[in-house]
């Protein structure tokens, strides 16, 4: 059941298996953004903490310790045991998200439904990642293995903090990678709470960790490390310059970077526009529109503009925003006051630079973080609002005449996360698919994300996919054998 104000068990760190301060005790404080209040404190690691859990991680990860004896179907079994206690506690982990990131309980209740099938997804990989014989021109017997890559560490933003911690701990566990993982300082609560979980399931100390903290501490400690094999991070694009800086001046380690978007939703003048309004509108409201996917340019073929325009507004209009915990409401605060700031500047922009406000175009209430949901028609290309990730509830509806036109204007950004196109022709369904650069395309759909599909970024979207096979590969190593083949003369 919904509850404003769950029990917080966990708000230490989590090394060895263990709830610990962090070694300075220091603490910092997570807020409620629909209060602006603080909820309570967490211990803040830094790096003398990442030294202390990447040395845990490390002897998990050695010969002969309990996780590397454990045959791939038993971490297949503790996978599925901690989805199994996800389920369990499935409530309490909604109204922990609900608070502390301020999207609906019902919403946080459908992020943890879609992480138990993420975790069920690779448990089902544990005893199914093996390389290949192959024939060589040398004679020999040439085998390839699949190993675990090592000590892995992992950033996480806030916006989806339970789905982004299992994109990677799924993955990481299946390959038999241990973990270092860095939760966003917005929203620390379910990533202990899901670390108290991992233990229940059994995984040995060690194999996760999870130190709470800011970026440019406890984050940097982990890009710097010598002992960290990989770093799997989801954030902005800038932060992912910094990451992949980090990685190659310490050790080299592998990068995966899932970062920034301004992903396009483009209507054909074929479809039923009433439909096609309201998957424009939910690609880019949904989450209180802090998506990295999110559907923030929404172009519409001229013949249906204006009809588009009114009923785009219309839905903007009747969303309800309000209390997290109200089960008619479906749009809750944004995150914090830093994105608040973001979000009500770059609206403030687009009206300053001639887009016409439909509706909303300012703050809701006077507590808390809550914007109204913001429609601008007549957005040019040129402007902030086009250009920039808001990370918020702000639509913005361009106008377009032909196939050719919107494919170079849909791919003119840095980004190329997703895009999103809408018609009832094939052809142009395919030319789109074609064309644009973007690593997932959705078509008469939006956010079609499964954990057995890869997802990541084309251009400054990112480095590397997350989720299906291609995800796995990034937690492995290919060691070829070679072995001389003694012929029978
Ligand atoms: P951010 O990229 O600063 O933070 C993401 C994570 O990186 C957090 O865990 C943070 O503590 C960590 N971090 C920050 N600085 C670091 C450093 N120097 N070294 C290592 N780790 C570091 O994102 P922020 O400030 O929360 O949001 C800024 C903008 O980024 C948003 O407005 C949005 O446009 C974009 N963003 C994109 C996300 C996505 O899903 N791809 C998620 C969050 C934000
Ligand atoms: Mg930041």
């Amino acid at each position: 059941m919904a509850n404003p104000n769950p029990v917080i068990k966990y708000t230490q760190l989590f090394i060895n298996n263990q709830f610990i301060d962090a070694e300075s005790k220091k603490k910092f404080s997570t807020i409620n953004p629909s209060t602006g209040k603080i909820i309570i404190d967490i211990a803040e690691g830094d790096k003398a903490d990442v030294n202390k859990a990447v040395a845990a991680a490390k002897a998990a990860f050695t010969r002969g310790a309990p996780w590397r004896v454990l045959n791939a179907s038993g971490r297949g079994l503790l996978i599925n045991k901690l989805a199994d206690l996800m389920e369990r506690d499935a409530e309490h982990l909604a109204n922990l998200e609900a608070l502390d990131n301020g999207k609906t309980y019902v919403s946080a209740l459908g992020d943890i439904e879609a992480s138990v099938g993420c975790l069920r997804y690779h448990a089902g990989w544990c005893d199914k990642i093996h390389g290949n014989t192959i024939p060589t021109d040398d004679g020999n017997l040439a085998i390839t293995r699949k190993e675990p890559i090592g000590v892995v560490g992992q950033i996480i933003s806030w916006n989806y903090p339970i789905l982004m911690l299992v994109w990677k701990w799924g993955p990481a566990l299946a390959t038999g990678c241990t973990i270092v993982l860095k939760p966003a300082e917005q929203t620390p609560l379910t990533a202990l709470y899901m670390a108290a979980l991992a233990k229940e399931a059994g995984f040995p100390p060690g194999v996760v960790n999870v130190i709470p903290g800011y970026g440019p501490t406890a984050g940097a400690a982990i890009s710097d490390h010598p002992d960290i094999r990989k770093i799997a991070f989801t954030g902005s694009t800038e932060i992912g310059h910094l990451i992949m800086g980090a990685a190659a001046k310490s050790n080299l380690k592998r990068v995966t970077l899932e970062l920034s978007g301004k992903s396009p939703v483009v209507v054909f003048d074929d479809a039923n526009v009433k439909e096609a309004a309201a998957i424009a509108h939910q690609a880019v409201f949904g989450n209180q529109g802090q998506s990295c996917c999110s559907g923030s340019r929404t172009f519409v073929q001229a013949k249906i503009y204006d009809e588009f325009v009114k009923l785009s507004k219309e839905l903007a209009l009747n969303r309800k925003v309000g209390d997290p915990f109200d089960k008619t409401v479906v749009q809750g605060p944004q995150v914090d006051q830093e994105m608040f700031d973001k979000i009500i500047g770059l609206i403030k922009s687009g009206k300053d630079e001639g887009a016409i406000v439909e509706a909303g175009g300012e703050r809701q209430g006077t507590v808390g973080f809550f914007i109204k949901p913001t429609v601008f028609s007549n957005v040019k290309d040129q402007m902030r609002i086009a250009k920039e990730e808001i990370f918020g509830p702000v639509q913005s509806i361009f106008k377009f005449n032909t196939i050719e036109e919107i494919i170079e204007r849909a791919n003119n950004t840095t980004y190329g996360l997703a895009a999103g196109v809408i018609t009832n022709d094939i052809n142009k369904a395919l030319q789109f698919c074609e064309s644009i650069e973007a690593g997932s395309v959705w078509v008469n759909c939006y956010d079609a994300i499964t954990p057995q599909t890869p997802f990541g970024g084309y251009k400054k979207s990112g480095i590397g996919r997350e989720l299906g096979e291609d995800g796995l590969d990034a937690y492995l190593e290919t060691k070829t054998i070679s072995i001389k083949m003694p012929r029978l003369k």
